[in-house]
């Protein structure tokens, strides 16, 4: 498979998503100008970052997850970004991210978490194009000292030190890190002092990302931390936290996503700290994966959840490539990653990113693609139609197959046909470390 392709069209997909006011270098030219008129409540502006998925909300968590796991992969494999000539444009993905989220954290202890059409719920209620929605009644939801979020405060404390790990090699970057640095150690700290479940404090975001403990957030934000400034306290937060072995036991343990960081806690301790402890985490982690004990479909896909598999494989694969190039079961390691991503590229006979191989997904479950070009109308005959969406949503990660390794390629069965910000993250960096190990 063309690795470099893989990259290219999955940073094109995140172009796709961009929310706000596009840049003249914009290349999908089925995208235009979009909720330009969203604000905090005092009127702060927070146009720009990400839409979640095939509809048109920017939900903070995992839009932070998605800009953390990225930055990982531009970190991790530079090289690989650079030489096949990708570096500008994943960085410039990162920034559009993180640009939106120092937007976002307007004070040390606020930070804005989730614009959306009135509610989430409402906002999938409309089929249509992010351009022609309406953009007045789009209300931000924040957190504060008295409604605070642990997680989506750390996490968002991560995607900032990540990014500027990834930027700070660039030339220019030097005032934007520090920014990210400085933005990052007050969420931190906002983070740790207040402790609460951030969907508690913004319930419109508990249907779609209902976040289960703030803990691994906590853990994960610190060791991004002391990864981007070697401030020893960092460390010494993190250190100790999810060291242990009984966190993995059962099978959907095994899950690494924008709700349970465990096993990427694992690995950065294995980077960071070359700890022997983490290492033997991870070493057991990623045999636990490859075991009998795991669910796989017959046609060899790691099957952790019916929604969305192919995003919990490629992640756990993006950790075990890793893992590989650490030194921790090389070759099995390598192979077992190899054999995940090489599945999701074409293995059975299809493709799931989408304009990638010969045999995609012709329907993902996407709004603005799905929509004939303007002025012609676009609503919910479009979603109900079952002709290919009228623009290519290229490089995006379907949900993926079922257990019987069959896949529907409809958009009404969004089960399958979904794409997010977060199914592209771990699958990017995957995809990365192939190229790597490749050459
Ligand atoms: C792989 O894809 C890249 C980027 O789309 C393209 O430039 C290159 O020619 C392709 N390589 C091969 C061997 O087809
Ligand atoms: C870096 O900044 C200097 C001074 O502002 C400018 O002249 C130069 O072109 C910039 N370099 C890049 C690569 O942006
Ligand atoms: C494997 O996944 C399938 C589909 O989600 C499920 O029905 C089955 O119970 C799982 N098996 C195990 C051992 O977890
Ligand atoms: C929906 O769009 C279709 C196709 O453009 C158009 O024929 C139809 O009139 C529209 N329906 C409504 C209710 O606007
Ligand atoms: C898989 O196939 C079996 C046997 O045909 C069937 O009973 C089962 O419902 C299928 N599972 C799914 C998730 O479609």
């Amino acid at each position: 498979y063309n690795y470099t392709d893989v990259l290219h069209k999955s940073i094109l997909f995140y172009e796709a998503q961009r929310s706000g006011r596009l840049p003249p270098n914009n290349r999908i030219p089925w995208r235009g100008d979009s909720a330009m008129n969203d604000r905090g409540g005092p009127g702060e502006d927070l146009t720009g970052g990400y839409y979640d998925a095939g509809d048109h909300v920017k939900f903070g968590f995992p839009m932070a997850f998605s800009i953390t796991m990225l930055a990982w992969g531009v970190i991790e494999y530079w090289d690989v970004y650079r030489t096949s000539g990708e570096l500008e444009a994943a960085i410039d993905s990162l920034k559009w991210g993180t640009d939106y989220l120092l937007k976002a954290h307007v004070a040390p202890n606020v930070l804005y978490g989730q614009v959306s059409f009135n509610t989430a719920t409402a906002d999938h209620r409309y089929w249509g194009r992010p351009e022609d929605m309406s953009s007045n009644n789009r209300p931000a939801y924040k957190i504060d000292r008295f409604k605070p979020g642990s997680d989506l405060a750390a996490e968002t404390a991560a995607a900032m030190a990540a990014t500027s790990l990834a930027i700070r090699r660039k030339e220019n970057a030097t005032r934007y890190v520090r920014r990210l640095i400085t933005h990052a150690k007050d969420l931190f700290n906002f983070a740790s002092t207040y402790k609460k479940l951030y969907h508690i404090s913004i319930p419109n975001a508990k249907k779609y990302y209902k976040s289960t403990s703030f803990k691994d957030e906590l853990t994960w934000a610190a060791l991004w931390l002391y990864r981007a400034t070697g401030e020893n306290k960092y460390l010494k937060n993190a250190e100790g936290k999810y060291m242990n072995w009984a966190l993995f036991q059962l099978p959907h343990k095994l899950r690494f996503s924008w709700d349970d960081k465990k096993a990427g806690i694992q690995m950065l301790m294995v980077s960071n700290t070359l700890k022997r402890g983490a290492q033997r985490t991870i070493k057991n982690y990623c045999s636990a994966v490859r075991s009998r004990n795991a669910n796989y479909t017959s046609k060899g896909l790691l099957y952790l959840h019916e929604w969305s598999p192919l995003r919990y494989a490629a992640n756990t694969a993006f950790i075990c490539l890793m893992a590989a190039d650490a030194g921790i079961d090389p070759t099995i390691n390598a192979a077992w990653g190899r054999r995940q991503i090489h599945y999701m590229l074409g293995d059975t006979g299809r493709s799931y990113v989408v304009g990638f191989g010969s045999r995609y997904p012709l329907r993902p479950h996407h709004r603005a693609s799905s929509c004939p070009p303007r002025p012609q109308t676009c609503n919910w005959s479009h979603k109900e139609s079952d002709n290919p969406n009228h623009f290519i949503l290229n490089g995006a990660l379907v949900g993926g197959p079922d257990y019987n390794d069959t896949f529907q390629d409809s958009r009404s069965n969004f089960k399958q046909n979904e794409v997010a910000l977060d199914y592209n993250a771990g699958f990017q960096g995957a995809v990365a470390a192939l190229q790597y190990q490749a050459v």
